[in-house]
């Protein structure tokens, strides 16, 4: 090929673009052609009257026309420096809640493939700060839809992706998420530990109705850990969960210590007894996170937070002791006494 033919060569647009050019000309293409052809058949075939016909037809395009204008006018009165420095801080906000963890002495992080881009910030999160050795890490699996089974290809590459993301040759604890297909998806997991790739195996649930089918599989497998929903006004798992769990010697990690919003709701607009400043528990967050921690099956529990100074707040709950057994009683009963 000579020197011309190289450079026109070059110049010549890529299949790509010329792929993403007829895309772009298709999708004009059939929206003018349908305008057409709706004002035709309008207009000529059902004999509409113009003028109320082109209101019709435009009024389609009018939010998100407002839309448009009304975010230009928000964004006009945004200083832009200001608009910069919240979307560093927000890409920042991950790092700082795993710092303000790991600076107090936390070490468990709990995360799921399912929880959206939970998985994926969190890894990105901990390998930037250089901080991912010091985490214990805990992820879930699952591939099958409710009620569906699980196709085992894809649940062996769910685990080398979360691995992957994580960037350790090993993860601390995997658990398939809420006693999903248990059948095709445990022994995967046991795959996994006995390839030295998965320290801990276990499953979770935070719905009652699984919770005979957790016991039953409590019974018969061999599980290092499960995760289950355990607070202050929330204590189904005692009876039977976290007793066999103490029998077999399984770890227990506590789900929804707030049950979300459900306490925080509850205990609004009143505040913290002055007795469980005894125990070290100045805030409502420290109330519930002691309450939890303080059963003798509970191995960790794992309150969310996006925001740093909550962790700070939750960590401090690690501080200090833990209630006995009249002070977890005058705890439930606190609680219970508060309009629901
Ligand atoms: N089946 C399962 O496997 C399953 C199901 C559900 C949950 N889980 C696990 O359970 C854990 C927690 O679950 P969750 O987030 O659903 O419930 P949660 O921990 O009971 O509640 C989280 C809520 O509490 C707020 N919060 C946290 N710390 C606070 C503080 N100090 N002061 C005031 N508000 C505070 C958070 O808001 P801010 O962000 O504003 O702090 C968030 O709205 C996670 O590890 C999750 O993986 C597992």
């Amino acid at each position: 090929m000579s020197g011309n033919d190289a450079a026109r060569e070059s110049q010549r647009p890529s299949p790509e673009l010329l792929r993403l050019g007829f895309v772009a000309f298709s999708w004009f293409a059939s929206w003018g052609i349908g305008s057409v052809v709706i004002s035709w058949i309008g207009t000529k075939q059902l004999h509409l009257s113009g003028r109320p016909f082109s209101w019709v037809q435009m009024s389609p395009q009018l939010p998100p026309l407002l839309l448009l204008l009304l975010g230009g006018a928000i964004a006009d009165r945004v200083d832009p420096r200001r608009l910069l420095q919240s979307v560093h801080w927000a890409a920042l906000a991950p790092v700082a809640v795993f710092a303000a963890m790991l600076d107090n002495g936390g070490t468990v992080f709990d995360t799921a493939p399912g929880y959206g881009a939970s998985e994926e910030v969190a890894a990105r999160a901990v390998n930037e700060a250089g901080l991912r050795d010091r985490v214990f890490w805990a992820t879930k699996l699952n591939v099958a839809g409710r009620g569906s089974s699980a196709d085992p290809a894809r649940a062996r590459a769910q685990v080398e992706t979360s691995l992957s993301r994580l960037g350790r040759d090993r993860v601390d604890l995997i658990q398939v998420h809420n006693v999903a297909d248990m059948a095709t998806q445990f022994p995967i997991l046991e795959e996994f530990k006995q390839a030295g790739r998965v320290r801990y195996i276990g499953t979770t649930t935070t719905f009652k109705p699984q919770y005979e089918t957790l016991l039953t599989l409590m019974r018969e497998e061999p599980f290092d850990f499960i995760g289950i929903d355990y607070a202050v006004d929330n204590l189904s798992a005692e009876e039977q969960v976290f007793r066999l769990a103490q029998e077999k010697g399984i770890g227990v990690l506590v789900y929804l210590p707030f049950g979300r919003t459900r306490l925080w709701d509850r205990v609004e607009g009143h505040a913290v007894p002055e007795w469980a400043a005894e125990l070290g528990a100045t805030t409502w967050a420290q109330f519930f996170l002691k309450f939890a921690a303080s059963h003798p099956a509970v191995t960790a529990v794992t309150p969310a937070t996006s925001k740093p100074h909550h962790m700070v707040d939750n960590m401090t709950a690690a501080k200090g002791r833990l209630p006995d057994q009249a002070e977890r009683k005058r705890m439930i009963d606190f609680i219970a006494a508060l309009p629901a």
